[in-house]
């Protein structure tokens, strides 16, 4: 928050030298970005910056944008179109667009977004201060979009903030991609994979866990390729050793790169959470091939059961495209077919939407385009059996008792707790701060569920949070 000019003893001149410049920042899209995002605030703090929680308070607004679907973009012009108006009404307030979409239009943004002062690739958000004190002094838009060659590519790094209790955290083990899958504009717009050194890893994982965070993610684009001195399950062996964490995940992962090691790690790694998203995007091995998974429906059945065999009950979550150009009436049917027989506790589904420089963009005509009303229909027909199955999942859960690590006030409900179990469902409980606060681990007896969640009330703590001044020593 910007601090109160004290007027009364300050001219306004002196007010404005003493006041921090406020940034606001808008997140679209994936965790890479929330991650992203962060870590923009934290080096713009360092800059003298302070975060402000309305942009009409903002001398800087950070737009950090998603591109994988059409929709996302759409989103973005909106927003910009609302922050213009700032501008228009007087403010000297500074507008950049960061991420995917600044990435993939580059200078063209400007042309579609004149008002729009800075536009800055994911490769380059770590040097978003300086870019910021460059449009000052230039006062010109700048245009920073080149990727870094992988072998200078340096990870920032993240610090936790003080004085804000987190009870989870994101930690980047890689950026980019290196597979094709030829819907997909991440290869595009986030380059080549690059693997952060897993000594930076561990390094950031204790600093977070040293802040009474006690869940860490390991996030990256395509992490089952990780290779940063060790294999992604080396690494997440090395993680998992951290004292004092208390559970671990990871995401996203690739089917065709789920190895023995991985399945051997969900079985012997116990802090390695029971909860794996694993995208499958088709149940067709048609559609599968068009896409370039690398994996058949049978691969995908396989791993799952192998997973299954070392981690018995543990929670699967995937992502499905309907649509796909080609895609026919019995293609979906197998992708159907194949949420019966897998039971994901969730799903995130989408039509398939034409993105630029994709293969998949540049043959659909080819390949016969999908019409929208079919794809819809299709994808509510889809979504509606995955609510019946959710729900029957999560009802498995009820009248038992649940571990629930405390992220904070449910956001329905101020006057309960809200968190997630180790199976990656949300649950809400009656609770005050006192009796469940954040980071700790709470026993929950689960009476009502629903398709997104779990709900019940508090029966005990299993672990309070760590108190600064306390070691795991
Ligand atoms: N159209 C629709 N969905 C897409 N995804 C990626 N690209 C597209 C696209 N062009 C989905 C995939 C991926 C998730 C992050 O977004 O399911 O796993
Ligand atoms: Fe895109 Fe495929 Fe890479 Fe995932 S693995 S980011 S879907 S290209």
């Amino acid at each position: 928050m910007q601090a109160a000019p004290e007027t009364d003893l300050l001219s306004d001149q002196q007010a404005t030298e003493v006041l921090s410049p406020g940034v606001y920042v808008h997140t679209f899209g994936c965790q890479m970005n929330v991650y992203d995002s962060d870590q923009m605030v934290r080096s713009l703090l360092e800059e003298g910056f302070e975060p402000v929680l309305s942009p009409s308070e903002a001398e800087l607004i950070l737009v950090n944008t998603c591109s994988i679907r059409e929709k996302a973009e759409q989103k973005l012009l909106s927003v910009l179109g609302v922050y213009r108006r700032y501008k228009e009404e007087g403010s000297s307030v500074l507008i950049c667009v960061t991420g995917c979409v600044a990435q993939q239009e580059k200078a063209r943004l400007l042309k579609k977004a004149p008002f729009v002062d800075l536009v800055v690739g994911p490769d380059n958000v770590h040097r978003i201060a300086e870019l910021v004190r460059w449009r000052r002094e230039e006062n010109r838009p700048v245009v920073e979009v080149d990727f870094t060659r992988p072998d200078q590519y340096r990870f920032a790094k993240a610090v936790p903030r003080a004085g804000i209790r987190k009870a989870s955290a994101f930690v980047t083990i890689q950026k980019g991609c290196d597979k094709a899958c030829t819907y997909c504009i991440v290869p595009f717009t986030r380059g080549r994979e690059v693997s952060r050194p897993y000594e930076e890893v561990l390094a950031e994982v204790e600093r977070f866990v040293d802040a009474g965070v006690r869940e860490i993610s390991l996030i990256g684009q395509n992490v089952n390729c990780y290779a940063g001195g060790c294999s992604f399950s080396g690494l997440l062996h090395r993680v998992a050793a951290t004292p004092g964490l208390e559970r671990l995940r990871y995401a996203t992962s690739h089917p065709s790169e789920m190895g023995e090691d991985i399945f051997e790690a969900h079985r012997s790694i116990d802090i390695l959470c029971p909860h794996l998203h694993l995208p499958v995007q088709s149940g067709s091995d048609r559609v599968l091939q068009m896409m370039r998974r690398e994996h058949s429906a049978s691969d995908y059945l396989h791993k799952v059961a192998r997973l299954r065999e070392s981690n018995p009950g543990i929670a699967l979550t995937t992502d499905i495209i309907v649509g796909f150009p080609g895609e026919r009436e019995e293609d979906f049917d197998a992708t159907m077919s194949l949420v019966e027989q897998v039971r994901f506790t969730n799903m995130f589904s989408f039509v398939y939407s034409d993105r630029p420089r994709t293969w998949a963009c540049r043959h659909g005509d080819e390949l016969g385009r999908v019409d929208s009303k079919t794809a819809i229909e299709r994808l509510e027909r889809l979504q509606a059996r995955q609510r019946e199955i959710s729900s029957l999942e999560a009802g498995k859960w009820r009248g038992q008792d649940v571990e629930v690590l405390v992220e904070g006030p449910s956001k329905k409900d101020s006057s309960r707790r809200q968190g997630h179990t180790a199976h990656n469902w949300m649950a809400h409980f009656s609770a005050t701060d006192e009796q469940a606060p954040v980071g700790a681990i709470a026993r929950v007896r689960v009476e009502r569920t629903s398709h997104v969640g779990l709900s019940g009330h508090l029966v005990g703590i299993v672990s309070w949070p760590m108190r600064s001044g306390d070691s795991h020593a």
